[in-house]
């Protein structure tokens, strides 16, 4: 896995600016105030830091923004970033102030003098989740990262606040990591294979595969994957850190190692994006990891649904209908339909299984969320109010966009079918809808369920508030401040 760069939390010591290799980075408020470090570093480079503040491109910088000051006199560092926070800054300034930090570092050495920042856990976790890059695969130019330095007011506390940030940033890593992985590599039975080895940080591990899968009747998810060489497998990551026989929350992920769009094969153009087709199952490791990792005192278990859309002469033809494990048959209209087909018999075995007093499943699952929402936000579908509010609350405060999307019996109404129960796709219009709808079939109407349709979010083109361009981990953090806020009694 992708280790998230090394942190070392110290006592202040001003002596070590002038010899520091790298970068270092001072703090400065919007209105030019230098703090104790700033006013060292002002004095070695001979007043630059002083004619910054003093100029122009200063006024116009926001809370959390970054200069940088290339080659400083009278230092050792090859620069020096000024960051423009207030005394009072809100979490997301300073979070924001750790990301412009993560991103200007690189590979160099960082010592932050981070004395009089009141949140410097946010201000670490911002530099962590920047400083991410994918190098698995590239055999050149990789460059170990040299590690980060806080000089903080209490190190010894901070290193204890600090855990639980830690804990989430890894989950994140380990998302980011398995979305990026291409499919040759990152196969069902690789991606079941890293969800086991966390048996090591304490979680209870099962890998239902293909015969137990078929003895079950789990024939939708088993549809999907009948095409390709790879098997399908349901992998379960249960949580007990919570009150014993207390019901748990549910996860459940689609992963589809790689969407082709089987029999009803997608263009060529962007079909590798299609790499990215597990990324709710990648979310649900995720999160399960992080969890661990802090010891949540909450009961959860996350459920993800392993296969591979592949076209074969035993895939799945468009026209064939298929029995769910819940009973009701589908006609499967389009064999590109098929996040949710695996998702409705996951949700319905986590149901049957483990009785959750909940349900949140995270998927790639329509093109027509990115038509709708674009990258900024993830669609929010939901039968409850309550459980919807909970996460739109935990999503917002930690920066990831969620947006709630209407449901309704008109929207399910465009599932009949003329030969079985439902069939797969509703048509064009509201495409994201209908699969919400879809799904909704296999959740019982009195358990709290949420769909996130992360196909906008899960990875991108372009760098995010939190990421690099390519996997964001969109969403641990919100599930993770979700279980901490409404599922960790006392
Ligand atoms: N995995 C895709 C959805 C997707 C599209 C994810 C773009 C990420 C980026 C899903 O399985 C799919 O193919 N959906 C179809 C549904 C259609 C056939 C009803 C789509 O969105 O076109
Ligand atoms: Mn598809
Ligand atoms: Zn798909």
């Amino acid at each position: 896995m992708t280790d998230p760069v090394a942190v070392n939390f110290c006592e202040t010591d001003l002596d070590q600016i002038t010899g520091a290799k790298g970068r270092v980075a001072v703090i400065v408020t919007p209105d030019g105030k230098l703090d104790a470090g700033a006013r060292r570093a002002n004095k070695l480079t001979k007043g630059a830091l002083a004619r910054l503040v003093e100029s122009k491109a200063w006024e116009k910088k926001k809370p959390g923004d970054l200069v940088t000051i290339a080659w400083p006199t009278g230092m050792a560092a090859d620069a020096l970033d000024v960051i423009c926070l207030p005394r009072a800054a809100k979490p997301e300034e300073v979070r924001k102030a750790g990301v412009a930090l993560g991103k200007a570092k690189g590979n160099a050495a960082l010592l932050v003098l981070a004395g009089q920042v009141r949140r410097p856990v946010e201000l670490t976790l911002g530099i962590i989740l920047r400083a991410y890059e994918f190098a698995t695969h590239k055999t050149k130019e990789k460059e170990e990262g040299a590690g980060v330095t806080l000089m903080v007011a209490r190190p010894d506390e901070v290193k204890v606040d600090a855990v639980p940030a830690l804990a989430v940033a890894e989950g994140v890593f380990f998302t980011r990591d398995l979305v990026s992985e291409p499919a040759n590599h990152l196969t069902t039975t690789e991606f079941a294979d890293r969800i086991a080895a966390m048996k090591d940080l304490g979680l209870k591990i099962t890998i239902l595969d293909e015969d137990e899968l078929k003895k079950k009747g789990l024939h939708l998810l088993l549809s999907v994957g009948q095409g390709s060489a790879s098997p399908s497998k349901v992998a379960v990551m249960e949580w007990n850190g919570g009150k014993k026989g207390d019901a748990p929350l549910a996860l459940i992920g689609k992963g589809v190692v790689f969407d082709t769009g089987g029999i009803s094969l997608k263009p060529a153009a962007g079909m590798e994006d299609m790499t990215m087709d597990m990324g709710g199952a990648g979310v649900v490791a995720g999160v399960m990891r992080a969890l661990a990792l802090r010891k949540a005192r909450a009961n959860v278990v996350g459920l993800v649904g392993l296969v591979e859309n592949m076209p074969s002469d035993r895939a799945t033809r468009p026209g064939d209908v298929v029995t769910s494990m819940k009973g009701d048959t589908v006609e499967i209209i389009n064999t590109d339909a098929e996040g949710r087909l695996v998702l409705a018999d996951v949700l319905w075995y986590a149901q049957e299984k483990y009785k959750p007093s909940g349900m949140i499943n995270l998927a790639t699952l329509t093109g027509a969320i990115i038509i709708g929402l674009g990258h900024e936000n993830a669609g929010v579908f939901s039968n409850d109010d309550t459980i919807s509010k909970n996460f739109l609350k935990a999503a917002e405060a930690e920066g990831e966009g969620a947006w709630r999307m209407p449901m309704g019996k008109a929207y399910d109404d465009m599932l009949k079918s003329q030969i079985a129960d439902m069939k797969n796709v509703g048509g064009r219009a509201a495409g994201s809808i209908t699969a919400a709808q879809f799904l909704k079939r296999f959740v019982n109407d009195d358990c709290p369920w949420i769909h996130l349709d992360i196909a906008g979010v899960a990875s991108v083109k372009s760098e995010t508030k939190y990421s690099p361009k390519g996997a964001t981990g969109w969403g641990v953090m919100a599930l993770n401040r979700l279980v901490a806020d409404c599922y960790e009694g006392d």
